[in-house]
């Protein structure tokens, strides 16, 4: 007999079916057991009645919470239970495999442990229906990307991850042992998606994982994420970029809220909200007079950048003028930006680069890059970079390379913002941080 999804139950009324799944909770009465069966479709009440095989009975009395059952039985129709109006009458148990009692984690309950805590057990952790709500909502958002994407031109690509040098900057950089020589983790594809641009590509992306050698313990850092890279050639400037991202994250969003809003509302309390575009913009300079108009005073270390206090105050800032939850601050000063990023041909001091923020986070940098390979030699000399180490990069240029700029977007971050959650630990599979290698 094939199995029945428990959704699909509706349509199985009066008809023997098969269902499996984990027994969510199970009220054994009087003369009656009933088991709440969950499977990733929903949950169902099965009803069984003692008397018609006591033994049965008895081994149903002796299941535990999560044990997963293959059961059969009648579909009928019963408007007292709130489980969707019918219940399964069974015939037919096999216990496929039993939990152990009790379970460190209870994904039934109304009162959850601390954070690390489910997060040891990240695999009963996210039983819970809102963890499971998340992942359907996060393959939602990024198959309406890679949609977006291919809708434009843009062709797919996996960059290697195992490196003979830095990829953004020295710092954060995780180190493996390579045979007999040193080798790197990716902290980004932004060396390959560029080397695309050479190779005539025009236009590519790439989802995969990010590593980062950040020891920071914040809500919204982890040492290994997955990040939505893209690149694109004959731009103008980094206006063309924010242009195309903007319009992107709104095809997203209207893609995840026709799908999930309900689910979203459900299990996040957000009413999720498309925005509209344009999103506003602040060149960083405005940005810094914003913030002391609002009396927020930047740390002096964060010279030229802006610090997540600030982000924040910009944010309400945005939201009261502009109504907006979204906002591009631009043109960074060269001091804080990477050596690749463009310079502004009249103010050298600036870079054709922005950052996007949403409801005060940060989710993605993005610049024209510099595409001139003696102007891009000179700027990796002024940044104090030995070419050695990026001669296989800086070679890119040397053969005709066209315009072009890009974007990297950190996913956890983004499904975060979109889903109000307070902590980047919750918003990914598994959480890799400094302190946190298992599970
Ligand atoms: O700002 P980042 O470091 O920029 C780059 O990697 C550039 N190569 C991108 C480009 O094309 N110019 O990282 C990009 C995004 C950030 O905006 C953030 O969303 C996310 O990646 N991110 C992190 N997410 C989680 N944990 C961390 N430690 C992160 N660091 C960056």
């Amino acid at each position: 007999m094939e199995r029945t999804l428990i959704a699909h139950l509706p349509q199985a009324i009066g008809q023997k079916v098969k269902i499996q799944g984990f027994l969510h909770t199970l009220r054994d009465q009087k003369t009656m057991q009933f088991l709440i069966l969950r499977d990733r479709s929903g949950m169902v009440q099965v009803a069984f009645y003692k008397k018609a095989n006591p033994e049965l009975a008895e081994q149903i009395s002796r299941l535990t919470n999560e044990s997963v059952l293959t059961i059969t039985g009648t579909v009928v129709e019963n408007p007292i239970v709130k489980l969707g109006g019918l219940e399964v009458q069974l015939e037919t148990l096999t216990v496929e495999s039993l939990a152990e009692a009790p379970l460190p984690l209870d994904p039934t309950a109304e009162v959850l442990p601390s954070l690390d805590y489910r997060l040891d057990w990240r695999f009963l952790d996210m039983r819970r229906a809102p963890v499971t709500a998340f992942f359907e909502i996060q393959t939602t958002l990024e198959m309406a990307f890679r949609e977006y994407w291919l809708q434009h031109g843009f062709v797919e690509i996996h960059s290697p991850k195992l490196m003979g040098s830095a990829s953004e900057s020295g710092a954060e950089l995780f180190e493996v042992q390579y045979f007999d020589t040193k080798a790197y983790l990716a902290q980004s594809p932004q060396f390959y998606k560029q080397m695309a641009m050479a190779a005539g590509f025009e236009r590519v992306f790439e989802i995969g994982p990010v590593f980062r050698a950040d020891p920071s313990f914040t809500s919204r850092h982890m040492t290994e994420f997955t990040g939505l890279d893209m690149e694109m050639s004959y731009i103008e400037s980094h206006e063309d970029v924010m242009r195309f991202l903007e319009n992107m994250l709104h095809y997203v969003y209207q893609r995840v809220a026709e799908k999930h809003a309900a689910a979203i509302e459900a299990h996040f309390g957000v009413q999720l909200e498309v925005p509209s575009v344009p999103f506003p913009r602040i060149p960083m300079a405005e940005a810094v007079e914003i913030l002391k108009r609002e009396g927020y005073t930047l740390p002096p270390e964060k010279k030229g950048d802006i610090d997540p206090g600030g982000e924040r105050t910009l944010a309400q800032f945005v939201r009261r003028e502009y109504n907006h939850d979204f906002f591009f601050l631009t043109d960074w000063p060269w001091t804080v930006r990477p050596f690749y990023h463009m310079r502004h041909p009249d103010r050298p001091d600036l870079t054709r680069s922005f950052d996007l923020i949403a409801k005060g986070t940060e989710i993605v940098t993005g610049a024209q890059r510099e595409h001139r390979y003696p102007i891009l030699r000179e700027q990796a000399i002024e940044k104090g970079l030995s070419l050695e180490p990026i001669q296989f990069y800086l070679d890119f240029f040397r053969y005709g390379c066209p315009p072009h700029g890009g974007f990297g977007l950190g996913l956890s971050r983004l499904m975060m913002v979109m889903l109000n959650l307070p902590n980047i630990r919750e918003a990914v599979f598994l959480f890799r941080g400094p302190n946190r290698l298992h599970p």
